[in-house]
């Protein structure tokens, strides 16, 4: 079902009597990367996704975002829909919206899964990257900017052998707006670092991620898990950095077994 909460698009499955899963998705992308995922948990789970203010089918009034206005999105979409603690999963920007949420206040949620996602903020050097790229938007257009960075999300090989669905991914991220991409941008730029949280999250974590991505590669990752108490760690083969999208399957079924081993 599909349904309109403080400007953004929300999508739910059928039965709200189940576990909730809330799925928050990445850069520059939106809800539909979790298909294959609500296609797994929807029969047993209530799933919840959305797209993030400013990019898919949500509001993008004027692009000023930060991570905190992306959290207060959160915090709202769970309250409105009512959900008795949340198993929250999030790639990349949606992982850094997951570990703000989750300093914020932890105890709302049973458990988190991260996906090719970090906890620290941007260094300078990819403050000054991400400026630039507001700078091609601006220069060049969208296009140019999505015909950039998406490959890099991607393993060369999914790029290849799965192009067509490659493809669909990129030709819909042009579908965006230039404001509402660029505050996503700016969003993650002025965000703090969770890093130091780390060590205080209580809460079960799984931390999943791409065998090839470059851009949270795993060793980033595992170092993260390994502050964190209840953690598990897991490289997911044959994938880039889009990792649910990649191997959905093994995705999935790690998903799965966290839940019911941590759950
Ligand atoms: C994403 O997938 O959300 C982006 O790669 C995040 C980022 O650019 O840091």
């Amino acid at each position: 079902m599909e349904s309109k909460i403080n400007g953004l698009t929300v999508y739910t499955s059928e039965n709200k009597n189940n576990q909730p899963i809330i799925f928050v998705h990445g850069f520059p992308y939106d809800h539909t990367m979790w298909t294959k995922q609500i296609e797994y948990f929807k029969s047993d789970y209530f799933c919840v996704t959305y797209d993030i203010r400013g990019l898919g089918a949500s509001e993008v009034g004027d692009g000023q975002y930060t991570m905190e206005k992306f959290v207060d999105d959160l915090f709202k979409i769970i309250a409105e829909l009512k959900l008795q603690k949340p198993i929250l999963c999030g790639l990349s920007m949606g992982g850094y919206i997951s570990y703000r949420a989750v300093e914020r206040n932890q105890d709302i949620f049973k458990g988190v899964i991260f996906c090719d996602t970090k906890s620290n903020a941007d260094s300078d050097e990819i403050k000054l990257i991400r400026a630039n790229k507001i700078k091609q938007i601006n220069e060049e257009g969208l296009d140019a900017f999505v015909e950039a960075f998406v490959p890099g999300c991607f393993s060369q090989n999914y790029r290849y052998e799965f192009a067509n669905n490659y493809n669909a991914v990129k030709s819909l991220s042009k579908t965006n707006t230039p404001t509402g991409v660029k505050g996503a941008l700016l969003a993650m730029i002025s965000r703090g670092s969770s890093t130091p949280f780390l060590s205080k999250i209580k809460i079960p974590t799984l931390h999943l991620s791409g065998e090839f991505d470059e851009m949270t590669p795993p060793d980033k990752m595992k170092e993260d898990s390994k502050k964190i108490s209840d953690s598990m760690f897991e490289i997911v083969p044959n994938s880039g950095h889009m990792s649910p999208i990649e191997n959905p399957d093994f995705v999935n079924g790690t998903i799965y077994k966290f839940i019911n081993k941590k759950l």
